[in-house]
């Protein structure tokens, strides 16, 4: 696992405990990074470091809460402190909220999305760019959402706008940081259902129908989404940044 195209470099994925994190932290441990695995159910991020490291990589997993600011600055600074450098971030740790209607939303919930989605891109961002700038050379990728787009057919209202806010904060951090070595860009997945992100048993019929609406006539699966993320925090990506990268199956075609 040592010797693929990220050997030597450092990266933190958050809420990489399970899903589509845990997909892409196997995915960069077998590329050759040393990965911390930051998750607020914690046993999911030690047992996911657990299973890298008895395939052959190296990984670490640890709490991290990216609501809380003293958790993101523990975890960073631990991360710093074992490994001497962060390369890489994967602002990945996400939540779906509840089904309801904007008129019915429940404003406790709403915030809830916000906190995690965006202000935890927020928070993560700002704790690794000091290094990454010292250094001359970071990739960061947000996992946003192709609702971040076109919006959904089921009631999440503050989902994908949240996910635009991501979207539209990769373009900021892009042109912001475009000089330093450390280039941003965000991922836009249709739905990627076997992951724990929301029960689709309990979904509306309309939203299991809109796979259709995905040309390529499937789901999308968490290893696709993690081979996205690996070309893109590799040092072959060399001259995107504040860029929008699709993976929809064809859904959307900008
Ligand atoms: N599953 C989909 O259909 C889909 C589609 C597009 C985008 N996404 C996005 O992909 C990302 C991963 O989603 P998933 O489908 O793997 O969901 P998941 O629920 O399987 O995994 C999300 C992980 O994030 C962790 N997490 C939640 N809140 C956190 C917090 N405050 N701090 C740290 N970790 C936290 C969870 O414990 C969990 O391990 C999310 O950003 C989601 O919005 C998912």
């Amino acid at each position: 696992m040592s010797h693929g195209p990220l050997q030597g470099r450092v990266a933190i994925v958050t809420g990489g405990g399970r899903g589509i994190g845990a997909a892409i932290a196997l995915r960069l441990a077998c590329d050759g990074a040393r990965v911390a695995i930051g998750d607020v159910v914690s046993d999911a991020a030690r047992d996911r470091a657990r299973a890298i490291r008895e395939a052959g990589g190296t990984a670490h997993g640890d709490h991290l809460d990216v609501t809380d600011t003293s958790s993101v600055t523990a975890f960073v600074d631990e991360v710093l402190q074992r490994e001497g450098r962060v390369d890489i971030l994967v602002n990945n740790a996400g939540i779906a909220g509840t089904i309801a209607s904007l008129a019915e939303y429940p404003e406790e919930i709403w915030r809830r999305v916000f906190e995690v989605n965006v202000h935890g891109v927020f928070r993560c961002s700002r704790a690794v760019l000091p290094a990454m700038v010292r250094a001359g050379y970071g990739r960061i990728v947000n996992v946003a959402s192709v609702s971040g787009k076109e919006g959904l057919p089921i009631l999440m209202p503050p989902y994908g706008a949240s996910k635009a806010a991501v979207i539209a904060l990769t373009k900021n951090m892009g042109r912001e940081l475009a000089s330093t070595g450390v280039l941003v860009n965000c991922i836009t997945p249709a739905g990627v259902p076997s992951t724990g992100f929301m029960d689709w048993s309990n979904v509306p019929p309309r939203l299991v129908e809109s796979s259709p609406a995905i040309p390529m006539g499937r789901w999308c699966d968490p290893d696709e989404v993690a081979a996205m993320v690996a070309w893109l925090v590799s040092d072959e990506c060399s001259f995107s940044t504040g860029a929008v990268f699709d993976i929809s199956g064809g859904r959307s075609t900008y």
